[in-house]
């Protein structure tokens, strides 16, 4: 084998991982987004398939080449990814939240293109599904892992939302700076579970995809212990 067996902590765990942007239409030619490249996702979901897992990617528009994973499903919307979600969520034994899902979407998209009448315009928004929240409430959830992209505050947020969600572990990231996060090809994280934390220093996006998929199994492990 390529691999020896220990080499492959994950093998026979199957994953549900979201990644990308979701992207919510406004009219036919329009819509609300935000500077998720997926590339974070993408390296996350092939190096859970390295260590044996078997990846299902539920992926919000991005312009990345396909990764190697076992199935991969292709959604725009945060309610598209909501459901694609949960028709699966029984079925896995490992959630990894690594979209970035729009908080809010227009009420209704207009039907037609929006004409440019008025000075100003105003749109109404109402609030999406949080989907990790929902997979981490379920009955018997799986394990489930957060990321958390802040501009401040970044480890008390992060670990207000493990809390708050109910999470097994969280990654939070700095965004918004000179380096690292959105649109960048490095990235730091900070990893976070109920009693521990973990320092992944800026590096170059698929390694810290690896180093982060390699402490995701050691906890999942741990956790089946
Ligand atoms: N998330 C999700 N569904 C949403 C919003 C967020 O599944 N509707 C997931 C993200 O994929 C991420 C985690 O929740 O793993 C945290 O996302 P983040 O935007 O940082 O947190 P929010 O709870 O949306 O809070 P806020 O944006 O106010 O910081
Ligand atoms: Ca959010």
């Amino acid at each position: 084998a390529l691999f020896p067996l220990a080499a492959r902590p994950l093998t026979g765990v199957r994953v549900l991982l979201t990644a990308g942007p979701t992207r919510e239409p406004l009219d036919p030619v329009r819509f609300l987004g935000n500077r998720s490249s997926g590339r974070m996702g993408f390296a996350l979901a092939e190096a859970l398939e390295t260590l044996g897992a078997r990846v299902t990617l539920i992926a919000g528009p991005t312009a990345l080449p396909a990764p190697r994973v076992a199935e991969r499903i292709d959604v725009e919307t945060a309610l598209e990814m909501h459901s694609a979600v949960m028709a699966r969520a029984a079925d896995c034994d490992l959630f990894v939240a690594t979209a970035a899902v729009a908080d809010y979407r227009p009420v209704e998209p207009a039907e037609n293109k929006i004409k440019k009448n008025a000075d100003a315009l105003t749109l109404h928004l109402v609030r999406n599904p949080d989907i990790l929240a929902e997979v981490a409430a379920r009955p018997s959830p799986p394990f489930t892992v957060g990321f958390a992209a802040e501009t401040d505050r970044v480890e008390e947020y992060a670990r207000d939302k493990l809390t708050r969600k109910g999470l097994n572990m969280i990654a939070a990231n700095h965004v918004g700076g000179e380096r690292g996060g959105f649109e960048r090809a490095e990235n730091a994280l900070t990893v976070i579970w109920r009693n521990g934390q973990r320092e992944l220093p800026m590096m170059d996006k698929t390694r810290l995809a690896r180093e982060l998929a390699a402490l995701i199994a050691e906890r999942y492990q741990e956790h089946h212990a």
